[in-house]
């Protein structure tokens, strides 16, 4: 089987953070979220993956991945010009599925549950398409798949986006699909937002008497498509330390019950940390500093006076103000210092950004 990440899109609901990089490169627990998805990935033996760029900054995601050799697998690099849709971005990788059945991950997705049933299921079968749906508590905004009544083992219908959805279980980003699904997307219209829509590929495989699997995933999924997905998604990765560590694995780093410490960090003794958190290398995180729970710190990071929780903090970020971040994510490069703010902050810096209070 092959493996394609989708690292393209608009990434509008997450500006200014996505003003300087793709959205699938922002970290969740200190790693780019489109990294979950390439582990999960190679965890199930594949290791030949496409990554399907777009126009935001793609040489940064070839600079971080590069050909793959770090990650153990192989990478190809195939550029959607425009994001015309998650459809039109599988269209582009026919020549390299070619006859092998592949795995479609969306960059943004994460998943709790590793992919290895799935993919046992689907590689053993003749199924022409497998879907995964999760249990969510506001189906209009996503893809929803409407199982039949009488069959729960049959979908009837999938679609984008329904208003007053009668079904409560959202088409995750994972799609294991074969080569079929190619000749279904030439027929797709675009839709009215103007892009060639999965749900509608799916919903025409169907409609032409192709079978269609789906389970529906334990554990949580998360879709980080705003600045508050991804905060949640932090918290549900760090709520995994201590547990399996399947997602914080890593060398140079020590673990202290559900804390991660980076290697050549140096933490005051009179600051304090509660878990879960992730602290990564060469930071300095002096005395008074409060910090936690769920909160990330990314390598180099300065750390004086403030108190953190619920929040990110990306790399080579200095604060140096007596604040209280609650719920913030702090783009790489930024620094906050100034007056004394004794009310809870929730910031969303870009990078680089110098905020004086
Ligand atoms: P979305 O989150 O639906 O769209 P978006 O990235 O354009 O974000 P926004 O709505 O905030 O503007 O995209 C789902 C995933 O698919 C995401 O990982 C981006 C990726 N994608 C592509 O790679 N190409 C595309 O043409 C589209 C639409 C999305």
């Amino acid at each position: 089987m092959k493996g394609i990440i989708l690292h393209g899109g608009h990434g509008t609901r997450l500006r200014p953070l996505t003003h300087t990089g793709p959205k699938q490169l922002l970290p969740i627990a200190n790693k780019p979220m489109s990294q979950y998805a390439l582990e999960d990935l190679k965890n199930v033996g594949i290791h030949d993956i496409a990554i399907i760029l777009g126009d935001i900054y793609p040489e940064k995601v070839r600079e971080y991945y590069g050909n793959g050799e770090e990650f153990g697998v192989n990478i190809t690099y195939i550029y959607q010009e425009k994001p015309k849709g998650i459809s039109h971005a599988i269209r582009l990788c026919k020549e390299f599925v070619g006859n092998d059945k592949f795995i479609v991950y969306l960059g943004d997705n994460v998943l709790r549950k590793n992919l290895t049933d799935y993919t046992k299921k689907f590689s053993s079968s003749d199924l022409d398409a497998m879907i995964l749906l999760c249990e969510v508590d506001n189906p209009s905004k996503f893809g929803v798949a409407y199982v039949d009544k009488d069959d729960s083992s049959k979908i009837k219908n999938i679609i984008e986006k329904p208003k007053n959805s009668t079904s409560n279980l959202a088409v995750i980003g994972v799609y294991f699909l074969t080569p079929k699904i190619f000749g279904i997307i030439d027929n797709l219209k675009p839709s009215s937002r103007g892009e060639l829509e999965i749900t509608d590929a799916l919903q025409l495989l169907m409609d032409k008497g192709n079978t269609i699997a789906h389970d529906i995933v334990t554990g949580w999924w998360k879709d980080t498509g705003t600045p508050e997905d991804i905060i949640h998604a932090n918290r549900l990765v760090l709520d995994s330390i201590g547990t399996e560590n399947q997602f914080l694995v890593e060398k140079d780093i020590s673990t202290k019950d559900n804390i991660i410490i980076g290697s050549n960090t140096k933490i005051s003794q009179d600051s304090s940390i509660i878990g879960p958190a992730i602290i990564g290398k060469n930071c300095k995180i002096e005395s008074g500093v409060r910090l936690g729970p769920y909160v990330s710190i990314g390598d180099g990071c300065t750390l004086e006076n403030c108190s953190i929780e619920n929040s990110i903090i990306m790399e080579n970020c200095k604060i140096d103000a007596q604040v209280n971040l609650v719920s913030s994510i702090i783009a790489q490069s930024s620094q906050i210092d100034g007056n004394t703010i004794s009310k809870k902050s929730q910031f969303l810096l870009g990078e680089r950004t110098h905020l004086k209070l």
